[in-house]
């Protein structure tokens, strides 16, 4: 933490938090290139709620980073009915289309989460596990004695496919294949520099051809639609039974009004699970590979307890170890693949802490400041899963999935994968660490990573 801050301070004619001055484009660079640093700075500077501006103009407007577990939990349990978050990934519509969980708000928004969650919970659990670790398996087969991988890449490989067969399953099926092809061509750009800038300047949407920034991503997104629509013409005409993804349980699902979701409400939905069910977990497992190589005793007492369960590869049993499951909440306390949860816009004045906030206010729950507090978690930059054996944290205290009507969906279903794969990857090959390079987290579209140059060894089969 540097001794004197370069970012002054400004208290808000509208009365917002103090933060930073500097203008709102050296604030968007900080926040895209050295997050962490950005708001540890701020913290240290500002405190328990500070505002800064990575956007001017338009429909962007400062955003509220809270960290005070007593604030986050006034936020989130105030009733949700008189908040908004869509509205805050408005610059996401263009892609994962209106009807997308993630951008709508009230009625639509829970019809949709009542359909789509069940899918990602109790016996759903169980197949997909199984079919984690055989899409694990196929993917280490590549592991040779001596080769060493670049773990993020690996692991953002990993889940792609994983999640694309929770989802859209039919695995022999071209559209499938080539959905696993385009897919990362098109994340790949939207995780880009160019993808952040075309996708929030509306201005600069102009389509020079598809070798230009707004070509490409129009002709990326109609090629992953054709797919989708195919493949959920193939969803309808399946037998019942025959097939267990989201997408045939979505176009047969009904809610309890007997409704079901129309084709392009599908479409949206499948989209934004494909999108919000990777990048995610790949970090999070890249994460933890790195902790895990990096402390030794860590590394040796989670080989014992993986070991103890001897053949048995049942996906529940995997799931139920202690020092695992304490290994994975500690990766995301450290390093929560996103560091702030979603935007909470009161729709009318709304009183936080020493502060009214106007309506539309972006008031947001920052998820990795909360989990850096020392009068929470001792030493909190150091990786002690044992911190979360025997302890229990509140869940305005430690909330790696955010809370209230927008928690994460996929939560269940993303620390099942985390689990199955590193116990997979640790119980099967010795691995090490090949590189000596620092790793800094670095941003991946709206998640934080390790570096893609860093590096483990595998060094044979256990
Ligand atoms: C380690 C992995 C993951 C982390 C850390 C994570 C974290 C989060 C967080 C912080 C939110 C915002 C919650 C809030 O504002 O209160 C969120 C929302 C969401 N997540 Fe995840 N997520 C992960 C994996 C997944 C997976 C695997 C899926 C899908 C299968 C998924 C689908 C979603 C969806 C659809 C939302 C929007 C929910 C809504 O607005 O109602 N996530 N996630």
């Amino acid at each position: 933490m540097p001794q004197k801050s370069k970012i002054g301070s400004k208290a808000d004619s509208m009365n917002l938090p103090k933060g930073p001055d500097t203008p709102w484009f050296v604030q968007y660079y900080a926040w895209l290139y050295k997050p962490l640093e950005f708001l540890d700075e701020c913290s240290a500077r500002y405190g328990d709620i500070f505002t800064i501006q990575i956007a001017k103009g338009g429909r962007h407007r400062p955003m509220i980073m809270i960290s005070d577990p007593t604030l986050v939990q006034q936020l989130l349990t105030a009733d949700f009915k008189n908040f908004e978050s869509g509205e805050g990934h408005h610059s996401m519509k263009d892609y994962v289309g209106e009807n997308s969980l993630l951008v709508s708000d009230g009625a639509l928004h829970r019809k949709h989460r009542t359909i789509i969650k069940p899918q990602f919970y109790g016996d759903h659990l169980k197949v997909y596990g199984e079919r984690m670790r055989e899409i694990c398996n196929q993917e280490m087969s590549a592991f040779r004695h001596g080769g060493s991988f670049s773990v993020r890449e690996f692991m953002q490989e990993l889940s792609m496919k994983i999640i694309v067969d929770t989802v859209v399953g039919a695995r022999d099926s071209e559209e499938t294949q080539e959905l696993q092809r385009c897919f990362p061509r098109f994340m790949n750009w939207l995780t880009s520099l160019s993808g952040h800038i075309f996708t929030n300047a509306p201005a600069a949407q102009i389509s020079l051809g598809p070798l230009s920034p707004w070509g490409y991503y129009l002709k990326e997104t109609k090629a992953i639609d054709q797919l989708l629509y195919k493949l959920m013409a193939q969803a309808k005409q399946s037998k019942e039974g025959d097939r267990y993804d989201v997408l045939t349980m979505l176009v047969n699902t009904r809610d309890q009004e007997g409704e079901t979701l129309s084709d392009k409400e599908i479409r949206d939905e499948i989209l934004t699970l494909l999108i919000s069910g990777h990048e995610t977990v790949a970090a999070a497992m890249s994460w933890a590979m790195y902790y895990i190589h990096e402390n030794p005793e860590v590394k040796a007492k989670l080989i014992a307890e993986i070991e103890s369960l001897g053949e048995n590869t049942d996906p529940m049993s995997i799931f139920k170890l202690p020092y695992l499951t304490a290994v994975c909440d500690e990766t995301l306390r450290l390093r929560p693949s996103l560091i702030v949860a979603f935007t909470r816009m009161p729709k009318e004045k709304f009183s936080l802490g020493n502060f009214e906030f106007e309506p539309r206010t972006n008031l947001m729950p920052c998820i990795y400041l909360t989990h850096q507090r020392p009068s929470i978690f001792k030493s909190p930059r150091e990786f002690q899963p044992e911190r979360f054996l025997g302890q229990q944290y509140s869940p305005y205290e430690y909330y790696p999935f955010g809370g209230s009507n927008r928690r994460c969906i996929g939560a269940a279903y993303a620390m099942y994968e985390m689990k199955i794969v590193l116990a997979n990857i640790l119980r099967n090959w010795k691995i090490a660490r090949k590189d000596l390079i620092t790793v800094k987290a670095r941003r991946r579209g709206i998640t934080i990573t390790p570096p893609d140059a860093f590096k483990l060894e595998v060094f044979g089969r256990r």
